[in-house]
């Protein structure tokens, strides 16, 4: 078979899976129509790469979408797999598409897309936009996480960036010296060349706090583990204690509860519906406040079976038959219990105490017990971090061994105090902590799972965070990436004169 013929098999086939129109044609200038579906698809692509994006960014978090759901629906699901295989999906769908129609236009061939892409186009840009607008209405705070993430690897984004801006000069070319119509004709190439000249400048405004020298880079954070270690036994249990332990974690943290009785224990949500199995032991009322029940009820509950059940971190399957058999046996622990161990092991705890519900005996005097049942255990006092605002003027003169940590943020003005933070990496900035290390004030930053965000926070200097995977992060030795500024502008300056020759030279071939 001569080798055009070859050729242009390879370009009916692309059009036949474009158009569905599987007839030979000449080489001919593309339809506006044609054209406008190219650009959409073009957009389409982008789009669904952003999502994908912002759905690997969110897993980071996705603990807290899961707890949420269950909380108002009773459904439990790991709703990043969901997120993230259907923005995977449409992403590939589109990058097939654009690359197609790309070969169509570069190798001269109509460009009409056939009806039923047109609608899966518009279904893609449907199903994005409501990804996006749910988020910002029920989860904006995910935004600061993407803006940290674009900040984390801007440098990689950005050569990325012109990479693909480079291979979209072959497509304009082909147009520029094809198209009749004069006014697109010298208009795309302007906004192009706009385009262009800001990619290769972006990056005099990017601040990534891993471009440091490797001299400079701040002393790794150490780990607290978020109700111990969550992906290695049921969060909130003695086991998940152990486990934090033996991955190198210093601080448990923890939230405590104080039962009808008095006895303060440790439990995260407000029902135990998620963590127990309530439902089976005390059918009639499951829904009843945590506090509400006596301690000797909480007693009867097994914390760890829902573990099995529910693998809320997808980890359950990879545990030893001994590790099942003890993670199967879990109750739910007492604070004391877990004090006793804190003691034993050196271990800091630190804790979110949960105010009981109005009418329950221990309303008003919860901060009280809690301190008392601190007190009556021999535990030293500098290893208990005490978070809660409720009367902590109190707390300080009752127990002034106690180290205190805040979880608000310092006002610009307040200078003179100088407090340990516990915030939300989304809650304070790269100066912000900067400040605060130069002051010698300890920031604890939570949750932070993933090791792009470890790593972003360990440059940027925080002291310490809270993690589900205490087990994961201690194997980091440094930074997933660290770049000195110096090579940094080198692989810029370089990437950028790579582009421009490469975009001339696309010009003068499809010429
Ligand atoms: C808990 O008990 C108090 C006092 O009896 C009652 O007012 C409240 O409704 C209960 N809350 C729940 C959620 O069970
Ligand atoms: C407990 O751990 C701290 C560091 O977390 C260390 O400085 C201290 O010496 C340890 N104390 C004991 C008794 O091991
Ligand atoms: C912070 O601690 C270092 C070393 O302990 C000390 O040299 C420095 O003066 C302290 N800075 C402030 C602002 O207290």
């Amino acid at each position: 078979m001569p080798r055009h013929s070859c050729y242009s098999s390879y370009k009916l086939c692309l059009r036949c899976f474009y158009s569905c129109s599987c007839t030979r044609v000449k080489r001919e200038i593309p339809s506006t129509c044609g054209c406008v579906w190219a650009l959409l698809v073009l957009c389409v692509f982008l789009f669904t790469l952003i999502w994908l994006y912002v759905t690997l960014i969110l897993k980071n978090d996705i603990h807290n979408l899961n707890e949420e759901i269950f909380r108002l629906k009773g459904i439990w699901q790991d709703w990043s797999v969901v997120l993230i295989t259907v923005a995977a999906v449409l992403a590939s769908y589109s990058v097939v598409l654009l690359l197609i129609s790309m070969c169509l236009v570069v190798s001269g061939q109509p460009l009409d897309l056939h009806w039923l892409h047109q609608i899966f186009v518009c279904f893609c840009i449907v199903l994005v936009s409501l990804g996006i607008i749910g988020l910002d209405l029920k989860w904006d705070i995910e935004w600061t996480a993407v803006a940290i993430s674009l900040q984390a690897t801007s440098p990689f984004l950005h050569i990325g960036a012109v990479i693909g801006v480079s291979a979209l000069a072959w497509v304009l070319a082909g147009y520029f010296w094809e198209t009749k119509n004069k006014v697109l004709k010298y208009l795309l190439p302007l906004v192009y060349i706009i385009l262009v000249c800001a990619l290769f400048v972006s990056p005099v405004f990017i601040s990534s706090p891993c471009i440091i020298k490797a001299s400079e880079l701040p002393p790794k954070p150490w780990f607290m583990g978020h109700r111990g270690a969550p992906m290695l036994a049921p969060e909130n249990t003695m086991s998940s204690f152990d486990k934090m332990v033996n991955s190198g974690g210093k601080v448990f943290e923890t939230d405590v509860m104080v039962s009808w009785d008095g006895i303060p224990f440790l439990m995260h949500d407000e029902t135990l519906l998620r963590t127990t199995n309530v439902k089976e032991v005390f059918p009639d009322h499951s829904r009843k406040s945590c506090s509400n029940f006596t301690w000797s009820e909480l007693q009867e509950l097994n914390t760890s079976e829902w573990f099995l059940q529910k693998n809320p971190f997808g980890t359950a399957g990879s545990l030893t038959e001994d590790q099942l058999k003890e993670a199967m046996q879990q109750k739910i622990p007492s604070l004391e219990e877990v004090l006793i161990a804190c003691e034993k092991h050196n271990i800091s705890i630190m804790f979110d105490l949960r105010q009981p519900p109005p009418g329950h005996p221990y309303y008003e005097s919860f901060v009280n017990v809690t301190v008392n049942t601190i007190l009556n255990t021999s535990i030293r006092h500098d290893l208990i971090l005490w978070l809660p605002d409720d009367e902590r003027e109190d707390v300080i003169k009752t127990a002034p061994g106690f180290k205190q940590i805040y979880g608000r943020r310092r006002e610009k003005n307040d200078t003179n105090i100088l407090y340990d933070v516990n915030l939300s990496y989304t809650n304070i900035s790269l100066s912000e902590i900067r400040w605060y290390r130069g002051d010698n004030i300890s920031v604890n930053l939570f949750v932070v799972n993933k090791p792009w965000l470890f790593s972003y926070v360990w440059c940027a200097g925080a002291t310490s965070v809270t993690t589900n995977a205490c087990h994961l992060l201690k194997d980091l030795t440094q930074p997933i990436w660290l770049m000195d500024p110096d090579s940094y502008l080198i692989i810029w300056i370089v990437a950028d004169v790579l582009a421009l020759v490469h975009i001339i030279w696309a010009f003068f071939v499809q010429r």
